[in-house]
């Protein structure tokens, strides 16, 4: 739960429908703003959209596949026709792609993470900014990782991926500093959402093995992410742009 304030604010969140995307959906509704939902599974992103209505908040779905170039044009021309404007923009929908080495993983699947993870994090940057600058102002948060500041072990694609946002973050940042558009980037560790839960399941050990590498010694909870993404896009952060933010329980910095 937050204080920040964001009323009427025009929010866009991909990959909404579960987990990290999900809890920011919410955490802006409190805030009061009009939020604008999308993912490519729609009973999800559906869902969300009629939970946070039911609360009384303002929220609509829209279907979108991120690593689809023809969707997200359709997305932002729908968000220029209902909405006129586009204040905030978390470009949160990734995969997690296969669990395998790097000379095992299938050129297929490499692929499709970084079209998911990070071209598609492109594609939406440039329509967000193109709005954004037509207005003035507007702020943007990435959703990378640690798996973006430090390689692992069997995510060699993901890495990548997530590396490649942060590349997109600080560029952006440094392009549009001066045109009152901050873009920053968030990079969790082992937060419990669909993503690491898929992950756990399929390893048994690994949920005790990876605590003990997190100096907390817990999991972080989809909360504990939507609540910096919120901060990051607060007028309290008004002179940070280019900052790729670890929220992992010191994970970072016991490196
Ligand atoms: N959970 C973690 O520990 C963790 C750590 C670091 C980074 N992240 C990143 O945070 C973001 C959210 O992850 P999460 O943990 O909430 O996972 P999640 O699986 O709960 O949510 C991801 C959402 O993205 C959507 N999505 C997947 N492919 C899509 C596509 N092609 N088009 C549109 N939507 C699509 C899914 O339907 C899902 O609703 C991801 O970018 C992930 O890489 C998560």
């Amino acid at each position: 739960m937050t204080n920040y304030q964001f009323t009427d604010k025009i929010v866009l969140i991909t990959g909404a429908g579960s987990g990290i995307g999900a809890e920011t959906a919410r955490a802006f509704a409190k805030a009061g703003a009009a939020i604008i939902l999308s993912d490519i599974n729609e009973t999800n992103g559906k869902g969300i959209t009629k939970e946070l209505k039911d609360a009384g908040a303002n929220a609509v779905f829209r279907k979108t596949d991120v690593s689809n170039y023809s969707d997200i044009l359709e997305l932002f021309s729908w968000i220029q026709e209902q909405f006129g404007r586009l204040d905030i923009a978390i470009n949160n929908a990734g995969i997690g792609g296969p669990w395998a080495k790097l000379a095992d993983l299938d050129v297929n699947d490499y692929h499709t993470v970084i079209a998911v993870n990070q071209t598609s994090v492109f594609y939406c940057m440039q329509e967000e900014i193109k709005m954004m600058l037509a207005q003035g102002s507007g702020s943007i948060v990435n959703l990378s990782s640690a798996s973006g500041l430090q390689g692992f072990s069997n995510a060699s694609a993901y890495c990548a991926s997530k590396h490649a946002v942060i590349g997109l973050t600080k560029s952006a940042a440094v392009e549009y500093a001066r045109k009152n558009i901050r873009v920053n980037a968030v990079c969790p560790a082992f937060t419990k959402s669909p993503l690491v839960d898929k992950l756990l399941s399929v390893h048994e050990d690994m949920e005790e093995a990876l605590r003990r590498n997190i100096p907390m010694r817990r999991y972080g909870e989809p909360e504990d992410v939507a609540n910096s993404i919120l901060w990051l896009c607060a007028d309290q952060s008004s002179f940070i742009t280019g900052l790729a933010l670890p929220v992992d329980g010191g994970f970072i910095a016991g490196k």
